[in-house]
C-alpha cells in the first residue's frame, strides 16, 4: 500500500469555492490511481483554504507525471465554478512536487495538472507527456484564435467580450467593481445635467466643476498651470506622452523658423544655430498625421493638424515651446505662432498641437503599443507555449485580464458614439493613424534604451520618465537574464525549442505583420536574443503601459488634453479671443463623455496585481522562487528611491514607481 498527501488550495477571490464534488486520478510511469473523490469532514473548497486529502494506491505509482481533476455536480444545483489555485502532491518516496492550476473549473471539463520543474519540448521522455503536450496545445490553438481587427493592423484575439473561456475572464470582484464606479460616474454626471447635453461651456472656470469627488493632486495642478509653457514643455517629458519629442540638430526645411522669430526667447546673445549645436532644441513633428481624413461632425468635417513644434531647453532646465507651426507646408496661411503672439493666438496653436498629440497618444502609443503588443503576445503564448514551458510560467501572469480588456476597448471605448470613436479623426481615422504608425514601429522603439538614444534624449535633465524607465528596463532585464539563462544555458537549447521558435514566428507574423524592416526577430538563435525579447515584453505590459495609462484623468483636463476640437485651426493671426478657445472646445457632453473615460481607466482597483508580485506560485524550483524574491526587492529599493525622489519635486513623478506599477495590462 502507498499513500500520497494532496494539499489542494482554492482561490482567495469571491465566489472560489464550490460545494460540487471534486475527483482526482493520479498518473506516475508505473500506474495510475482510482478515480478519488476528495471530501474530508466538513465543507471543502472553500475560498482561500488549503485542504489536505490522502489517496491511496497497491504500490508507488513510480515517477509522478500528471493530475487528473473532475468537478461532479453537488445533487441538481446549477454550475458552480471553481478556482483551483494549486495543488502540492507528497509522494511516498517523500518527494513534494507543486501542480500550479490557477484557473477555473467548470463541470465536464478535462483538467490534467502537469507538475514539478519547467519543461521544454525537446526534454520530454515520457510519451504520456509528450502526447499530453501536443493535446494541450492543439486544444488552446482551437479554442485562442486570431481575428484581423482591421487591415494592415496587429492581429487580435477572436473572442467577444460575451465568449472569453473563464480562464481569461475579468474577476467576478472586478466585473462588479468596474460596473459600480461607472454607474456611479454616469449618475453623476446625469444629476448635473451634464451627461448628454449638447450646450457649450461658458467659462474655464465651469470646466473645474464636472465631479464632485474626482480628483487628484495632479488633476488640480493641471487645471491651474494648462497656460504655462514651462509646463507645456514639461508634459512632453512627464506627462502621459513621453514618447515623441527629438532633439533636433537642423531644422527641417518645411519648418522655416527665423534667426530673429525666436531670439528673444533663447539666452541673451545666444543664436538658436548656436543652441542646437549645445543640444538644447528639440522637435514634435506630427508628420505622419499629415492628410489623414477627419471625422465629420453635423455634416462638416472636423480639423487635425500635423504640426511642428520647437522646443528650447533654456539654461533654468525648463523645456519651453519657443515655435508651432500647424501644418506640414509653410504658407501665408500656416503662420509660424510664437510666444509673442497674443496670449489665445499662442495658447490655440498648442492646444492643436496636444489635440493631435492626445489622439497619437490613445490610439498609438497607449492602445497599439502596450495593449494590442501585449495582446498579439499573449494570444500567441496561449496558443504556442504548454502551461509547464518555462516562458508560460514566466509571463502568463503578466497577460492578466489582457484579452479582457482589449475586447472592451475594442467594443466599448471604439464603438459608435464611444469615447475614442468621437475623437476629431473618429474611428476610421484613429485605424489609419495606428496603420501608419505600425508600418514605422521598430522592435527597437519598444526596447527603452534604445528609444532613448535613438531620440537624442540621453542628458536632458528633470526627464523622470527615462530615469525611473531605464532603472526598470534594467531590473527587468536583469530578472529575465537569471531565468532565461537557467532554462537555456546555451544557444543550442534555443535553436532545438521548437515551440519557442513557433511562438516568436507568430508574433512576428501576428504583430508586426511580418515586416522585416522592423527589426523584430522572426526566430531566435541566441540566448541573448531571448531576454531582450522577454525584457522587451515585460517591460511594455508593466513600466510602459504604467507610464502612458496612469496619468490620463491627471492630465486629461479638457483645456490641457482634447480629443475633440470643433473649429478650424487659425490661419492668421491676432483673430482669436478667449471666446474662440471656447468655441473651439468640445460641448458639455463630448467633454464629461472623455473625462469618464479617463477617471475609469486611471482608477485604482482592489484586486490590481503590482509589477513583479507573481501571487501565482508556477515555479516549482527553489532557484526560481529566489529570482523572484531579488526581483521583488530591486523594485522595492527603485520605490524608495523614487518616493526620496519625488519629495523634492514640485511635480512628483509617480507613474513608475514599482508600487504603482501593475503587473499585466488589466486597464
Ligand atoms: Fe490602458
Amino acid at each position: 500500500m502507498a499513500e500520497y498527501k494532496l494539499e489542494l488550495t482554492t482561490g482567495d477571490m469571491q465566489y472560489a469555492g464550490t460545494l460540487d464534488h471534486i475527483f482526482v486520478t493520479l498518473f506516475g510511469n508505473e500506474g495510475q490511481s482510482e478515480r478519488t473523490e476528495l471530501n474530508n469532514f466538513g465543507i471543502d473548497f472553500t475560498a482561500g483554504k488549503t485542504g489536505t486529502y490522502t489517496i491511496k494506491t497497491k504500490s508507488s505509482l513510480g515517477k509522478l507525471l500528471l493530475v487528473k481533476v473532475e468537478k461532479d455536480p453537488y445533487f441538481v444545483f446549477p454550475e458552480d465554478e471553481w478556482y483551483c489555485s494549486k495543488m502540492v502532491v507528497t509522494t511516498p518516496e517523500g518527494d513534494v512536487i507543486l501542480f500550479p492550476c490557477y484557473r477555473w473549473i467548470s463541470r465536464g471539463e478535462l483538467v490534467e495538472l502537469r507538475g514539478g520543474r519547467a519543461m521544454k519540448v525537446f526534454e520530454e521522455e515520457h510519451p504520456l507527456l509528450a502526447d499530453h503536450r501536443k493535446k494541450e496545445l492543439t486544444l488552446r490553438k482551437s479554442l485562442y484564435q486570431w481575428k484581423i481587427m482591421s487591415e494592415g493592423l496587429l492581429h487580435v484575439s477572436s473572442f467577444k467580450m460575451s465568449e472569453l473561456p473563464a480562464e481569461i475572464r475579468l474577476s467576478k470582484s472586478k466585473t462588479d467593481e468596474t460596473h459600480y464606479e461607472k454607474m456611479k460616474t454616469g449618475i453623476e454626471l446625469k444629476l448635473k445635467g451634464l451627461l448628454g447635453s449638447t450646450e457649450r461651456w461658458k467659462s474655464i472656470e465651469d470646466m473645474k466643476k464636472i465631479f464632485w469627488f474626482k480628483k487628484t493632486t495632479m488633476s488640480e495642478y493641471v487645471t491651474e498651470h494648462w497656460k504655462d509653457d514651462d509646463f507645456y514643455g514639461y508634459q512632453f517629458l512627464n506627462g502621459i506622452n513621453p514618447n515623441v519629442i527629438k532633439r533636433c540638430s537642423e531644422l527641417p526645411p518645411n519648418f522655416p523658423v527665423t534667426e530673429e522669430m525666436v531670439k528673444q526667447f533663447l539666452e541673451k546673445g545666444s543664436s538658436l544655430q548656436k543652441e542646437m549645436e549645445k543640444g538644447n532644441i528639440f522637435l514634435y513633428d506630427q508628420t505622419k498625421m499629415d492628410g489623414i481624413p477627419p471625422r465629420t461632425n453635423n455634416g462638416e468635417p472636423l480639423h487635425v493638424t500635423a504640426g511642428l513644434c520647437l522646443f528650447y531647453l533654456n539654461p533654468e532646465n525648463k523645456l519651453m515651446p519657443i515655435a508651432i507651426q500647424l501644418h506640414q507646408q509653410p504658407s501665408e496661411q500656416n503662420p509660424i505662432f510664437l510666444p509673442s503672439d497674443t496670449e489665445t493666438d499662442w495658447l490655440l496653436a498648442k492646444m492643436y498641437i496636444k489635440n493631435a498629440d492626445y489622439m497619437d497618444h490613445e490610439a498609438v502609443h497607449h492602445l497599439m503599443r502596450t495593449h494590442l503588443v501585449a495582446e498579439a503576445c499573449a494570444v500567441a503564448t496561449f496558443r504556442n507555449l504548454p502551461v509547464i514551458h518555462p516562458l508560460y510560467k514566466l509571463l502568463i501572469s503578466h497577460f492578466r485580464y489582457t484579452i479582457f480588456i482589449n475586447s472592451a476597448a475594442r467594443e466599448k471605448l471604439l464603438g459608435p458614439d464611444g469615447p475614442l470613436s468621437i475623437s476629431s479623426l473618429g474611428y476610421e481615422g484613429l485605424m489609419e493613424l495606428m496603420r501608419r504608425s505600425l508600418s514605422e514601429m521598430t522592435y527597437s522603439s519598444l526596447c527603452l534604451p534604445e528609444n532613448i538614444a535613438a531620440r537624442g534624449l540621453e542628458s536632458i535633465p528633470n526627464f523622470y520618465y527615462r530615469d525611473d524607465g531605464l532603472k526598470l528596463w534594467n531590473i527587468t532585464a536583469s530578472f529575465v537574464k537569471s531565468v532565461v539563462e537557467y532554462y537555456y544555458p546555451s544557444d543550442s537549447e534555443v535553436g532545438k525549442d521548437t515551440e519557442l521558435q513557433d511562438w516568436i514566428n507568430e508574433i512576428f507574423t501576428r504583430c508586426i505583420l511580418g515586416n522585416t524592416a522592423s527589426g523584430f526577430p522572426s526566430c531566435f538563435n541566441t540566448v541573448e536574443e531571448v531576454i531582450r525579447f522577454v525584457t522587451m515584453v515585460i517591460f511594455t505590459v508593466t513600466a510602459q503601459h504604467a507610464a502612458v495609462n496612469n496619468g490620463q484623468f491627471d492630465y486629461g483636463w479638457m483645456p490641457n488634453n482634447s480629443l475633440l476640437l470643433l473649429k478650424p485651426p487659425p490661419t492668421t493671426k491676432g483673430q482669436s479671443s478667449m471666446k474662440t478657445i471656447l468655441e473651439t472646445l468640445p460641448n458639455i457632453g463630448d467633454t464629461v463623455k472623455i473625462q469618464a473615460m479617463e477617471w475609469m481607466l486611471s482608477t485604482n482597483y482592489t484586486d490590481k496585481v503590482p509589477m513583479g508580485a507573481y501571487p501565482e506560485e508556477r515555479f516549482h524550483e527553489p532557484a526560481l522562487k529566489q529570482m523572484i524574491k531579488d526581483f521583488q526587492a530591486e523594485l522595492s529599493y527603485l520605490s524608495e528611491e523614487i518616493t526620496a525622489r519625488n519629495l523634492q519635486l514640485e511635480v512628483p513623478y509617480t507613474y513608475l514607481n514599482p508600487t504603482q506599477i501593475e503587473n499585466s495590462i488589466t486597464i
